[in-house]
């Protein structure tokens, strides 16, 4: 009988080892070890020479039709690149309890009214109370399967029996393959797990959606080991407490990822925000010093946000710095550009930024507003309420042109914004938009001036 291996992998990033160790040498994780035992081989990976295998010439393989499915929600497809295509695995991660159930749930009404088979397979709920809340979503279709059941063997052979269109598996951290010591959850069982949907989905062109829970440390079980093998990974983020959510793609191998949808949770399930800039700037106080509007790119959607600032008076030595929403480490250059090149000493004071509405972004654009609302917050004087700012910063204190700067001041002056500074470099191709006044700036210096805050 073949020997048991066992080996140890890192749950954050997948190193693997034959000994445990207690500090991951690549990631530098704490004990992030996890044994594994090998599955058993199947025979699988031994290729008889009979049948032979040939490559084929690119020109000879037929194009995969781009069939699309839409889901009825607007932006889900959005993310998704236009719809779920047809054979494709995807992956929706994101924190217990943020709604990826109710989604997935809710998308089962349109696909079943579009003729697709649905087959919705849950380790978490019992038939009776998917059935609860599908009638508090109001989902009713006669396409659509509930099978309660953690053991994959036997959803393997309800999908081979039933053979749907569409199958939920939610989620695939409940999920084991009998033949597998380690418990559900573990590594190898997600991983072993997703790997044998993935065969059956390919083969037998059934799309597929996993959920997959995030653990305390912000990554999927086993995360990277799920994301090279599905075609298109999904987070589903947001404040638990605010009531809106937003989808973004991190993976798609059949669109763009850097679209986002936004959703709001209700009483009767996800709805969809249509114009997301409104609702981000929903509550805003005007006129109030170290408040700045900007509009940043998500995809190919502009999006208003406001970036707030505090700045406060420390008698400590050494002086805070926070960032919510943005990376750290640029608020603290943006600082120090602000202290060169601007002469606005902020070294015995406590800085804090945030982007309200718990929003997440990584986009230079938001520099700009940082830097003003930063200056407005130290000077006490407040931009006009009806501005906007946006360009990315640089070491020199110059202000760098961005992409797609017109839709930017399309969007601001759609939700009626009277002016906006932006780098000059981009003010050529914004000259043809009405109702906005478009003001270029070429450095930092000129851009606080302009705003008024020095
Ligand atoms: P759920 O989809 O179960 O989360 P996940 O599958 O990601 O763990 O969402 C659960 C939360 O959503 C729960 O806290 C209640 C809330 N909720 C609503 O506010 N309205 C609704 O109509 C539904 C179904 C859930
Ligand atoms: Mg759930």
């Amino acid at each position: 009988m073949a020997k048991i291996k066992t080996k140890y992998i890192c749950t954050k990033c997948g190193y693997e080892t034959s000994k445990w160790l207690g500090k991951c040498p690549d990631c530098g994780g704490f004990s992030t070890f996890e044994e594994e035992v090998e599955a058993p081989s199947s025979g699988r990976n031994h290729i008889s020479t009979e049948r032979a295998v040939k490559p084929q010439g690119l020109s000879s393989i037929k194009p995969l039709e781009d069939e699309r499915t839409s889901t009825g929600m607007p932006e889900l497809d959005r993310v998704l690149g236009g719809g779920i295509v047809q054979g494709s695995l995807v992956l929706v991660g994101g924190d217990p309890g943020i709604g990826k159930s109710t989604l997935l749930l809710q998308i089962c009404s349109k696909l079943g009214s579009s003729g697709k088979k649905v087959l919705y397979v849950s380790g978490e709920e019992s038939p009776q109370q998917i059935k609860l809340r599908a009638d508090r979503l109001g989902v009713t279709t006669d396409m659509l399967s509930i099978l309660s059941e953690t053991n994959f063997n036997i959803i393997e052979a309800v999908v081979a029996a039933e053979k749907p269109d569409l199958v939920i598996i939610d989620s695939v951290q409940t999920m084991y393959i009998e033949e597998i010591p380690s418990a559900p959850g573990s590594v190898t069982q997600v991983r072993e797990t997703t790997s044998r949907i993935m065969h059956i989905g390919k083969k037998s062109n059934i799309s597929v959606i996993i959920v997959g829970h995030v653990t305390k440390e912000g990554a999927i079980a086993g995360p990277r080991m799920l994301e090279h093998m599905v075609d298109t990974v999904l987070y589903f983020e947001g404040e638990k407490r605010a009531s809106y959510r937003i989808l973004r793609a991190v993976k798609n191998r059949f669109g763009s990822t850097n679209e986002i949808g936004v959703f709001e949770m209700r009483e009767k399930g996800l709805a969809e925000i249509d114009n997301p800039s409104e609702f981000m700037l929903t509550g805003r106080a005007e006129d109030v010093p170290g408040s700045v509007v900007t509009c940043s790119m998500e995809g190919t959607r502009p999006l208003l946000i406001e970036v707030q600032s505090l700045v406060s008076y420390t008698s400590f030595g050494i002086p805070r710095r926070m960032a919510t929403g943005m990376d750290y480490n640029r608020v603290v250059l943006l600082i120090a550009v602000l202290e060169k090149r601007a002469n606005i000493q902020l070294a015995s004071y406590d800085v804090y930024v945030n982007l309200t509405g718990g929003i997440r972004i990584a986009e230079p654009s938001l520099d700009a507003a940082v830097l003003l609302a930063i200056a407005s917050a130290h000077t006490g004087r407040a931009v006009d309420k009806g501005l906007i700012a946006f360009g990315e910063v640089g070491l020199t204190g110059e202000l760098r042109a961005v992409a797609m700067a017109q839709k930017r001041v399309s969007e601001a002056a759609k939700l009626g914004f009277t002016s906006c500074i932006l780098p000059r470099a981009n003010l050529k191709e914004v000259s043809q938009i009405k109702g906005i006044k478009a003001i270029g700036a070429g450095s930092v210096e000129e851009l606080l001036h302009l705003a008024g805050v020095v």
